[in-house]
């Protein structure tokens, strides 16, 4: 084989291997995998499956791909906070929807059931209670790699939305 062509097949193994990264993060981005990771979270207390809606991932595309050139600017943004439950995650490096899915579910040791609040005051329980609440049944998620980072933005919409009552729980404990 010529040096020439031997570097050509070198170049297209290297190209390959690029594209690889994306295809593997897109491959735990689909609906099955935003549903399985909620889905085990909500099995732990007790609490129905959720089911994915098409309406509530459009929106939650929209939302991601509006900031897509600059993902943290998501934040500041709670358009859609008051219609639906809203959960969002930046990660740099990228991440896939289910590890965005499981930093949430990991928010669980910050919230004390008894009081009904997060241990450490703030509202840092919020995403996990949000994840399990009993009467949410509908799920719509996407993400987008960001533009300016090497980074992700996953975005997760609920309906109906966790409660805002004080003294509602997200679920019982029998
Ligand atoms: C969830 O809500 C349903 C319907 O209101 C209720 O029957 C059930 O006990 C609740 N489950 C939990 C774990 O809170």
């Amino acid at each position: 084989m010529g040096m020439k062509k031997m570097l050509k097949i070198i170049w297209i193994l290297i190209i390959n291997f690029v594209n690889v990264v994306p295809l593997l993060l897109l491959a735990q981005n689909s609906p099955k995998d935003y549903l399985k990771a909620h889905n085990n979270a909500r099995a732990e207390v007790g609490v129905k499956p959720l089911n994915w809606d098409p309406q509530l991932e459009l929106h939650a595309r929209l939302f991601v791909e509006k900031y897509m050139a600059d993902c943290k600017k998501a934040f500041l943004d709670a358009s859609l906070a008051n219609k639906y439950g809203q959960n969002s995650a930046y990660s740099a490096p990228p991440q896939s929807g289910a590890e965005a899915v499981a930093r949430w579910v990991k928010h669980k040791h910050n919230y004390d059931y008894k009081s009904n609040s997060c241990i450490d005051g703030t509202l840092n329980c919020l995403c996990y209670t949000q994840v399990v609440w009993n009467s949410t049944n509908l799920l719509g998620c996407a993400s987008v790699e960001c533009q300016n980072y090497e980074a992700t933005l996953a975005t997760c919409l609920y309906y109906p939305p966790q409660g805002k009552i004080p003294n509602q729980r997200p679920y019982k404990i029998h």
